[in-house]
């Protein structure tokens, strides 16, 4: 492993900091969104209502406690953290022209701190934020104001915090949206809300390539400021497999592929692919895409492409296999992979996996991977003495550790470095629960947001402080 390997953690700004409501902070469409659970949908509720209960309100409330989590970190000897910045906090409708000074300087101090503490910053601009008010008034990414509102945003951002951030990402796991029969996905990667009548491919192929061009010009921007600065894509990896060696398996997992691929596809080439093209003419699709758009996305492309990486999904063309969900970015049209084990909330382990994506990856782009997000979503139980014993996720880590290290030392993958989701228990992103952690470190709250707040070291801790300092050679 390289030396300057980036080992960490990663977090994003809905799901830890809290403070919903602080310092001139607007409603965020996370704002807005109820509690779920593994058969219960969240619900994407009218605005803030009094009788529902929105987890992301408080989250473990980092807001607060960002220096001890920081301190935290540092002593499991992070390179960096990964976060993202709540756009809400900068604009709180999205449409203002001025930043409100008392969001930024939130950031100012983080960042400060963490720069203290040695730990480098990785950026996410967009990880399933936007003001609730773009959403209200202008019906999100369907409308292409929003290229303007978000470009003014991170060039905001991009240019206040330059010299403390290297690593910038743009839309997080941008290609999750394309599950349009799931309206989450198309709420939180885009501010969709679907209306009866509505083509939902033709609105996300839209909202996404609305995405694609602002991406490109945050791209722009960065480059011309500061020639040290790295602009990521990101995306999540959801490999599909055949389930046989049926040819109309290979095609089908191909063709599932391709519909993922796509969202990298055109930010790491800078142009729409044929097989996109040919979907949309079969399909009808017609989009609002003018030549200058085409120009812009062609212009620059990315510096490297960061995925988060939980499972893999595996397809078949025999309409007589039973479909199972497999969990995030999988999809419904997908059936059981008998080689594999699942998590309590059905996502499939499988660290083989993601060998083979950073593979793919490797091959189809030629560029630096950055593997910004992977990691175990279970419950966690305190034991008799007081500790918690999480031996199942050091074990999911560490296998997926050892194949990322496969593909880079056996197979030639570039990987800039490796970031365990949710590195402090955090909200679940799809389910809003507490219960289903990730955490090296465990936060005493909740799934109704009652708790000290407290935290406190997990055994996986003491596992990846050793694993960092050995530069991943003790696993
Ligand atoms: C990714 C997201 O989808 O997976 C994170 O980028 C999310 O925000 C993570 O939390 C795990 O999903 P969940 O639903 O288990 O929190």
């Amino acid at each position: 492993m390289q030396k300057d390997f980036l080992w960490g953690g990663a977090i994003a700004a809905h799901q830890v900091e809290g403070a919903y409501d602080e310092a001139g902070k607007g409603l965020s469409i996370a704002d807005v969104m109820t509690k779920g659970d593994v058969d219960t949908p969240r619900e994407i509720t009218d605005g803030v209502l009094p009788t529902k209960y929105y987890p992301n309100h408080q989250a473990i409330d980092f807001y607060h406690h960002y220096q001890e989590d920081v301190d935290l970190f540092a002593e499991m000897n992070f390179k960096c953290l990964r976060i993202s910045i709540a756009w809400s906090r900068i604009f709180p409708n999205g449409d203002e022209t001025e930043p409100n000074e008392a969001g930024l300087e939130f950031y100012d101090q983080l960042f400060a701190y963490m720069k203290e503490r040695q730990i480098e910053p990785v950026v996410t601009l967009s990880h399933f934020e936007m003001p609730y008010y773009l959403v209200e008034h202008y019906g999100g990414w369907r409308n292409r104001r929003m290229i303007e509102f978000f470009t003014r945003f991170a060039k905001v951002v991009i240019e206040r915090y330059q010299n403390l951030v290297k690593y910038w990402l743009t839309f997080n796991e941008i290609n999750n949206q394309s599950l349009t029969e799931n309206p989450i996905f198309a709420f939180t990667n885009s501010g969709l809300i679907f209306k009866d009548g509505d083509k939902r491919d033709q609105l996300m192929y839209q909202a996404a390539h609305y995405e694609f061009v602002a991406a490109a010009k945050v791209v722009q921007f960065a480059h011309q400021l500061n020639s040290n600065l790295m602009v990521g894509c990101m995306v999540a990896a959801s490999p599909y497999y055949p389930n046989t060696c049926n040819p109309e398996d290979i095609l089908k997992a191909q063709a599932m592929n391709r519909g993922q691929y796509f969202f990298s596809d055109v930010q790491a080439w800078g142009y729409y692919p044929k097989y996109i093209l040919k979907h949309w003419e079969k399909s009808g699709i017609k989009l609002d895409i003018t030549d200058d758009d085409l120009k812009t996305i062609a212009a620059e492309t990315v510096d490297y492409i960061g995925f988060s990486y939980y499972l893999t999904s595996t397809v078949s063309s025999d309409p007589k296999l039973e479909k199972i969900g497999s969990g995030n970015a999988a999809g419904t049209d997908t059936v059981l992979n008998p080689y594999l084990k699942k998590s309590a909330w059905g996502w499939t382990i499988d660290p083989l996996g993601l060998r083979y994506y950073l593979n793919e990856m490797t091959d189809r782009y030629h560029l630096p991977l950055f593997i910004v997000e992977n990691g175990y979503g279970a419950k966690d139980h305190i034991s008799a003495d007081g500790k918690i014993h999480d031996d199942d996720r050091i074990n999911y880590l560490k296998e997926h550790i050892i194949q990322m290290k496969k593909a880079i030392e056996e197979d030639g993958a570039e990987v800039l470095g490796y970031t365990v989701w949710g590195c402090i228990d955090l909200v679940s992103f799809t389910t809003g629960e507490m219960k289903k952690r990730y955490g090296m470190i465990y936060v005493d709250v909740d799934d109704n947001g009652k708790g000290s707040f407290k935290r406190s070291k997990k055994d996986s801790f003491d596992w990846y402080q050793k694993v960092i300092a050995t530069n991943g050679e003790e696993l």
